[in-house]
């Protein structure tokens, strides 16, 4: 054989094998072992990432759909709330097809941070039981609308909820679409569509795309739905839906929002990162709490909003990890995996910066938390799981007894349930909640607290 042609083979089969890398894939990109050796990311973060991979493609789907997520030509001239594309949703949808008549998927306009126009996109669901044989069109103003906002799932645009056919979460939807609700679920501005970068936690944000995905579903189907409306959310989407309880659109009654259901919410990211640096970092088994590898994509959230942040209490390896999972754009349990596993002095720098002094942390809270002493336009259903390591139920707390000030407050917290367990666990009082919101009369609804014993309601 010529060198000639040899050399030819091999470059045929280099070309074969990038050929092979799957190009409708954005997010946890997958480098060659010598790739990520440069990236500081040796054997064992390999193996880690190996493990985290098939998660994160589960929860946004193994195809991006480019086409869809690209930014409409419509967006140029849109005005928030406007429909940009909408699609019947066909593949997949696992359980949720069992118990939804119709799953659509759109892109709309919203505002960003600060309040320039952003495309997002999210996806509607109508429920089995809304008059199934009656065409959507003819279904006048009947069906309660609820917007649902979802938990963290990474920072970078591939990591999109609405990209995996059968939904991030959909234990959670799960019981909105049984108990007949149309569910509208944003994937927040920067996920999906990357005209901007997700604001990761910058919940004026995620409550604007809450907001307008709302006023896009009712343009989508304008006769469908009746006037009242609620919003519910886990963990950033329950900081998120708590913000938009306290968005001034929604204090207009005209609005026709009802009430609003936060479980485990982050709420103000200050709290939240002076909390694990001073009372989780030092314990010898700081890995046994999600809090530690959240902190991580915390840090990517203030950057997202703040270019110039430096990171100053982050060590190195921490912020090396952190480029390196921007080169893969690896979604949130790829990231959170990587950093639980280091070593503290490879999550903390040395020296004086910390959470506490930390001035764009501060500001960036101050711009976004919610429970800053705003009224909240309706009642609202806070619920926190006593052994969730993940929003640690002290900063819930702190949050609960600085709104109550000004807002009707229910909080629920559940002793022996953790970040994802308490949903379940709750959800009979959430809808519970939900159902008196939506009706004509709902009862009278006061600040409270009761904490409930896992164990007697799990048995209910
Ligand atoms: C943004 O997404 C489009 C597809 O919708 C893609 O062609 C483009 O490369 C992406 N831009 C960046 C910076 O990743
Ligand atoms: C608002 O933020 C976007 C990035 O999300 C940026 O492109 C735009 O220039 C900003 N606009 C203003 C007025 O600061
Ligand atoms: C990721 O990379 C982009 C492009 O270089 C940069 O703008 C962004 O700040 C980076 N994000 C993080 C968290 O490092
Ligand atoms: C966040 O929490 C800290 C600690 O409880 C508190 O001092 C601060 O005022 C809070 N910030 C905002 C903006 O609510
Ligand atoms: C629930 O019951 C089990 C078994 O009886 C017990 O071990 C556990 O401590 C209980 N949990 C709580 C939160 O009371
Ligand atoms: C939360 O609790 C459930 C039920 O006990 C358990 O299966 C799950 O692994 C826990 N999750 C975390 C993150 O600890």
């Amino acid at each position: 054989m010529h060198l000639y042609s040899a050399f030819a083979i091999i470059f045929l089969a280099v070309q074969s094998s990038s050929a092979a890398v799957d190009e409708s894939r954005v997010s946890n990109l997958q480098l060659e072992p010598e790739q990520a050796r440069i990236y500081g990311c040796r054997s064992h973060c390999q193996s880690l990432l190996s493990e985290a991979d098939p998660v994160d493609r589960e929860n946004v789907g193994a195809y991006y759909d480019a086409k869809f997520y690209a930014t409409s030509p419509d967006f140029a001239s849109s005005t928030p709330g406007d429909v940009l594309k909408k699609e019947l949703v066909h593949r997949g949808l696992g359980r949720l097809h069992s118990i939804s008549r119709s799953v659509w998927r759109f892109q709309y306009t919203s505002l960003d941070a600060n309040d320039s126009l952003v495309p997002s996109s999210g996806i509607i669901m109508f429920p089995r039981t809304s008059m199934p044989d009656i065409p959507l069109g003819d279904q006048r103003n009947v069906l309660p609308l609820v917007a649902y906002a979802h938990g963290t799932i990474g920072q970078h645009y591939g990591c999109a909820p609405s990209s995996a056919m059968h939904f991030f979460e959909q234990e959670n939807l799960e019981p909105l679409l049984a108990e007949g609700y149309t569910v509208v679920a944003t994937d927040y501005a920067g996920l999906g569509n990357n005209y901007t970068s997700h604001k990761y936690l910058s919940f004026a944000a995620h409550a604007n795309d809450i907001y307008y995905s709302v006023v896009a579903a009712r343009k989508m189907f304008p006769i469908v739905f009746n006037d009242k409306w609620m919003s519910i959310g886990h963990s950033q989407g329950g900081g998120a839906v708590w913000k938009l309880a306290e968005h001034p659109l929604v204090q207009d009654p005209r609005s026709g929002y009802v009430g609003t259901v936060s479980i485990a919410p982050a709420v103000n990211m200050s709290d939240l990162a002076t909390t694990t640096y001073e009372k989780i970092l030092p314990l010898p088994n700081y890995q046994d709490y999600s809090v530690t590898g959240l902190s991580a994509l915390l840090l990517t959230g203030i950057k997202a909003a703040y270019p110039e942040y430096q990171m100053p209490w982050a060590a190195d390896a921490l912020q090396n990890m952190l480029h390196f999972t921007n080169i893969t754009q690896s979604c949130a349990v790829a990231i959170t995996t990587l950093a639980t596993n280091l070593r503290i002095e490879q999550i903390i720098a040395p020296g004086a910066a910390t959470p506490m002094n930390d001035d764009i942390l501060k500001q960036w809270t101050q711009q976004h938390a919610a429970a800053q002493g705003d009224p909240a336009s309706m009642p609202m259903l806070l619920i926190q799981g006593l052994e969730d390591t993940a929003v640690l139920p002290e900063c819930t707390i702190r949050a609960y007894e600085s709104a109550t000030r000004l807002n009707t407050i229910g909080l629920l917290e559940y002793s022996g349930l953790n970040h994802t367990a308490v949903i379940a666990a709750s959800a009979p009082r959430w809808l519970q909640f939900m159902k008196d919101r939506f009706s004509d009369h709902p009862t009278d609804f006061e600040t409270s607290r009761v904490t409930f014993d896992a164990n007697s309601t799990i048995a209910r």
